[in-house]
């Protein structure tokens, strides 16, 4: 079995990049795992202390994943401080984490035009900072994200297309690993 882990960007209960994660998770291959951190249950971080349950449960996710996948909104042209407060603590120690090596896809989503593309640059970079290793594919970036969910589910056809060849060329590389 290949093992996943999601990561959401955003914590409203409507999210549409939530509802972009929960279809790509529902089409994994029967083959696939997944799991999706609980970023909303993590302490601010802070290197006084080791962030206590919440926290361990969160790095051995990340250290159980083949891979990682993060599925997040943009939010003032980069990543939503609830995401990079969890990327922060799984990035300790510097260099030498459990997202060190560690594959990653990035999808990002906004409601707007541009889908997020400035938040998927950052993302990347910030991947590299921990030494993992987001994925090099063409960009998964989901204009208008909230229109295309209806009644809670994600229901944009050509979305969940291309980023469903991303996915299955990101699982082609976990396994070749
Ligand atoms: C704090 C905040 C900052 C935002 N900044 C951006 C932005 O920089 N670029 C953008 O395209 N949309 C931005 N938006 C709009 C989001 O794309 C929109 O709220 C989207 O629905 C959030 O994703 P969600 O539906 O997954 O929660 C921002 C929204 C919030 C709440």
């Amino acid at each position: 079995m290949t093992r996943l882990l999601f990561f959401p960007g955003s914590l409203r209960a409507q999210a549409s990049s939530t509802a972009l994660l929960k279809a790509l998770a529902a089409r994994l291959p029967e083959d696939v795992t997944s799991q999706t951190a609980d970023i909303a249950a993590l302490p601010f971080y802070n290197a006084d202390y080791d962030g206590g349950a919440p926290v361990a449960a969160l790095l051995a996710q990340v250290k159980a994943a083949d891979g990682v996948v993060f599925v997040t909104p943009e939010y003032n042209y980069s990543v939503p401080g609830v995401l990079k407060n969890a990327i922060d603590w799984a990035s300790r120690p510097g260099y030498n984490s459990v997202f060190k090596g560690k594959p990653c896809l990035v999808v990002t989503t906004s409601a707007g035009a541009l889908g997020g593309v400035r938040a998927q640059g950052h993302l990347k970079q910030i991947l590299s900072a921990m030494l993992a290793e987001p994925f090099p594919w063409q960009e998964i970036v989901v204009p208008e994200a909230v229109k295309k969910v209806k009644d809670g589910v994600f229901a944009d056809q050509a979305v969940l297309d291309f980023a469903g060849a991303a996915m299955s060329a990101f699982l082609e590389r976990i396994r070749r690993q």
